[in-house]
C-alpha cells in the first residue's frame, strides 16, 4: 500500500493537468496578441492644460443638482447632494476662449466632515488629434484645498490604454452664484 501511494498520486497529478489542457482546448475565449499588432509601440507622458466651466447659476447651468437625501439641505458638507455635468474645458481661463473638450459626469458630496466630492467623469475632446477621444477619471475632490489630485482610470480612442493623474486647481470661485473655473494639469500615459 505504501508502495504504490506514490504513483496513486503521480497518476492523479496527471488526470489533473491533462484536464486543464483538455478544459482549456474546449473552452477558449482568449487568446495573446502582439502589442505591435494593434499598433501598440512606444508608451508617451503626455501633458494637458485647460480650464473647466462648472455652471450651477443662471439660464443655462451646466452642472445641475440632480439628487439629495433628506439631511442634506440641513448637512454643513451638503451630503449626499448629486450633480450632472457637461462642463465646458477651454484652453485659457475666459468663458470665451476656445472650447478643446466637455467633461461630463457625475460627482456627489460625498464627505460627512469637510467639503468632499467623488467624482467620475469623462473629459470628452473636440479638438485636434484628440476630437472624439475621451479619458475617464475617478477621484476625490477636496475642493477647498488648494491642489486635488484626482486618478485617471483609462480612456479611449487616442487613450487607449491610458493611466494617470490629474491635478485640479480653483481659478476663481463666484461664491454668491458658486460658479467655478477651474484650472486642470492632465498628466497622462498612452501609446
Ligand atoms: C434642498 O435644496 C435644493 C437646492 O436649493 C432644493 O432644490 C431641494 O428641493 C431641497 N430639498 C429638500 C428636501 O428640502
Ligand atoms: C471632430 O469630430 C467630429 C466627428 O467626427 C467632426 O464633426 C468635427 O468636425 C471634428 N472637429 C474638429 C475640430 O476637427
Ligand atoms: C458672481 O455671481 C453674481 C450672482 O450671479 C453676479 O451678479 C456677479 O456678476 C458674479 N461675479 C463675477 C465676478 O462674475
Amino acid at each position: 500500500m505504501a508502495r504504490i501511494l506514490p504513483k496513486h498520486k503521480i497518476s492523479i497529478f496527471a488526470l489533473f493537468v491533462f484536464s486543464l489542457l483538455i478544459e482549456g482546448s474546449s473552452n477558449k475565449f482568449s487568446r495573446s496578441l502582439s502589442p505591435k499588432s494593434y499598433g501598440l509601440k512606444k508608451e508617451k507622458l503626455s501633458h494637458l492644460q485647460f480650464y473647466l466651466h462648472d455652471i450651477v447659476s443662471g439660464d443655462h447651468p451646466t452642472a445641475v443638482r440632480v439628487a439629495g437625501a433628506a439631511m442634506t439641505n440641513t448637512s454643513s458638507t451638503l451630503f449626499g447632494a448629486t450633480m450632472v455635468i457637461d462642463d465646458a474645458l477651454t484652453v485659457g481661463p475666459k468663458p470665451t476662449s476656445k472650447i478643446v473638450g466637455r467633461a461630463q459626469g457625475i460627482y456627489s458630496f460625498t464627505d460627512l466632515n469637510e467639503f468632499g466630492l467623488m467624482m467620475v467623469f469623462n473629459y470628452v475632446f473636440v479638438e485636434g488629434k484628440y476630437n472624439g477621444s475621451t479619458l475617464s477619471i475617478l477621484g476625490k475632490n477636496p475642493f477647498l484645498s488648494k491642489v486635488r489630485e484626482m486618478p485617471i482610470v483609462g480612456g479611449s480612442g487616442h487613450f487607449r490604454f491610458a493611466r494617470g493623474y490629474v491635478l485640479a486647481r480653483t481659478h476663481s470661485l463666484n461664491l454668491s452664484s458658486g460658479d467655478a473655473v477651474v484650472k486642470h494639469d492632465v498628466y497622462v500615459l498612452h501609446y
